[in-house]
């Protein structure tokens, strides 16, 4: 939520900071704003995207090498001009630019109203800054202490950069519970939410931890200082990402992109952890705590979004095979319900971003009470990885559009081998069956590839159904979750009201949604529940519902009941959903483009939700 970038060096600074700040857009696009020092304050913002700051810019003075830029995904006050970010100190001697939430801005905000404060924006963004003025200014002290003491009363998750018209040299940075790295260049640095618009530039990175202070000054080495004004060395990381994993590469859309890289993206998050020839799954950034697994008393797995219903396929993965009693919570539900945790329970985290700010919540509320914390990330280095004792890394590659597809892939081919890995070492799997599993999850890269074929006969059914208003997917066992993962891609980027259900519980309620108007996605791949598949599809026909079916690949019967029928490649019944779920993503992705809707930036949402 929110993108952050800021750049101090010899190089003239506006380029380089709105070509960051596009590849931070998809964290928030609602309004964007730019502070430039070049002897004075240069400070422009726009409603809207970075296309259009740039263009209500045009030739107007850019010229400085220290500033920095934002892209906002509104919390406090509506999208608007005012709202943007950077935000001004009373004296307009300083700037602020600010991913987060200052919880405790209502009381901050009243303190300095009384003090004669007058306020522009409906910001929290903007009390911070005043305070910062404030305390340098009536404490007489310089910016960077003023920064920390400013910070030492602050509550609540901050990701801040800020600049001094007098003090040109130097850019302050700061985080909290949100996440910064810092690129360091030659006689230059760059600071941004994530890694994208520093890559081009240097892969020489630090990230910074809670409570940290970069202090960044020309000519001089870069400086961390924690709130409380210990010193830290800075720690450099490589970054191992590389320009062409966050650039379209001739596709329209970044999520169309996405959907067509998952036979690489799945192999990546296999690679090194399935090896077929020695019969061997393991997931060796777990290897030190698999033994906690192995004598869980039960595994709860946390997440939000797409990454919750990973989760859901997840459970039903290490329920049959491992036979651990699985639980999966909705991280923002989790963290306030007071759930009963102990030291023998063992929570997973899956988080695209690993910065999802309620699954970060859940993780540190779990292990405050002893549990082990499992991290499937796909974003290396990020809040979420860090925070766990042990996990896995979905190497999916970098994902921009905001819709979550390969992502979701990934974390599934996660707990697939985890659940594998679970059953081997248990005991509660025949090992004949084991090893004919491991063989299948090999094939599955060529399996969706296969399923991709299918792109243009989905875009002729997204033809069809574009104008609908509803939609309804429904799906039993592994295909249950798909279903709910099928409707959120058709709501979030289609803007189309779609609900995803187990199908059996249809008429306990959403039958009585269906007419003659009514697309009914039912995912009927399953071998075991078949039969029973087949009844609650009769159930919707005989309610002039609209069958669109996902069947294996030479199924007549339902392909015969169907209206419409997309023939997918089988698979055991376990693996279903990394198949299962390709023509849905396809379906959305071309009704929203039919509608005119914005993929990759859908209203009102962004990639990483790193606020409550
Ligand atoms: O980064 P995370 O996986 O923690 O994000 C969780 C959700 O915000 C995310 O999956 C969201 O639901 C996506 N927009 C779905 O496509």
């Amino acid at each position: 939520m929110c993108g952050i970038v800021a750049y101090l060096g010899e190089r003239q600074a506006y380029p380089i900071l709105m070509k960051g700040l596009k590849r931070l857009e998809y964290r928030g696009y609602d309004s964007a704003g730019v502070a430039i020092l070049d002897g004075e304050m240069l400070l422009y913002k726009v409603k809207g995207k970075v296309a259009e700051l740039v263009a209500s810019i045009g030739k107007k003075k850019t010229s400085g090498t220290v500033g920095m830029a934002h892209t906002r995904w509104a919390t406090h006050g509506e999208p608007n001009e005012i709202n943007a970010h950077p935000h001004y100190s009373p004296t307009h001697n300083l700037a602020i630019i600010h991913n987060g939430i200052i919880e405790n801005y209502v009381a901050l905000k009243k303190e300095l109203l009384k003090r004669g404060y007058i306020f522009q924006s409906e910001t929290d963004t903007e009390v911070l800054i005043h305070l910062i003025e404030d305390i340098k200014l009536n404490e007489r002290v310089d910016l960077v202490n003023a920064v920390q003491i400013a910070l030492k009363q602050v509550i609540g998750a901050y990701a801040i950069v800020v600049i001094s018209k007098d003090d040109p040299d130097i850019l302050v940075a700061a985080r909290k519970s949100s996440p910064l790295v810092i690129g360091i260049g030659k006689k230059e640095f760059f600071v941004a939410s994530d890694a994208a618009p520093i890559i081009e530039h240097t892969s020489d990175v630090v990230y910074l931890n809670d409570e940290e202070i970069a202090i960044i000054q020309k000519n001089k080495p870069l400086k961390i200082k924690t709130i409380s004004d210990i010193e830290r060395t800075p720690y450099i990381e490589k970054l191992e990402l590389n320009l062409s994993k966050i650039e379209k590469s001739g596709f329209e859309h970044f999520m169309l992109k996405e959907i067509f890289e998952q036979p690489h993206s799945i192999r990546d998050s296999m690679r090194g952890r399935l090896k077929i020839n020695e019969g061997i799954v393991a997931l060796g950034g777990i290897l030190d705590y698999e033994q906690k697994l192995i004598n869980a008393r039960r595994i709860l797995i946390v997440a939000c979004g797409t990454s919750w219903h990973a989760g859901l396929v997840g459970e039903y993965l290490i329920e049959e095979l491992a036979r651990i009693p699985v639980e999966v919570e909705y991280a923002s539900e989790f963290r306030y319900r007071k759930p009963v945790i102990n030291e023998e329970d063992v929570v997973i985290a899956i988080s695209q971003s690993g910065e999802t700010a309620d699954t970060l919540a859940a993780i540190e509320l779990a292990k405050s009470k002893g549990a082990t914390i499992i991290g499937i990330c796909n974003v290396v280095g990020s809040s979420i990885a860090r925070a766990t004792h042990a996990g896995s890394y979905t190497h999916a590659g970098p994902e921009i559009g905001v819709a979550s597809t390969k992502a979701f892939t990934a974390q599934v081919t996660i707990l697939v081998m985890l659940a594998l890995r679970l059953a081997y070492k248990r005991g509660t799997l025949p090992m004949s069956q084991f090893y004919q599993l491991l063989n299948e999850l090999d094939g599955i890269p060529e399996k969706v590839e296969k399923t991709l074929l299918l792109n243009d006969k989905i875009k002729k059914l997204a033809e069809i159904f574009k104008d609908s208003t509803n939609a309804l997917y429904l799906g039993r066992g592994y295909n249950f979750p798909v279903a709910l993962e099928g409707a959120l891609k058709l709501k979030e980027i289609s803007y189309i009201h779609a609900e995803g259900y187990p199908a059996a519980e249809m008429k306990h309620g959403p039958i009585a949604l269906i007419d003659e108007n009514m697309p009914v996605v039912v995912l009927a791949t399953n071998k075991t529940i078949y039969d029973k598949v087949v009844t609650n599809i009769q159930e919707v026909k005989a309610r002039k519902g609209i069958i669109i079916a996902i069947v294996n690949e030479g199924d007549k019967t339902i392909g015969e009941m169907a209206d419409y029928s997309i023939e997918v490649p089988e698979t055991e019944e376990i693996f279903t959903p990394l198949i299962s779920t390709i023509p849905l993503q396809l379906f959305s992705y071309h009704m929203a483009v039919l509608r005119g809707c914005n993929v990759d930036q859908p209203r009102n949402l962004a990639k990483s939700v790193t606020v409550e």
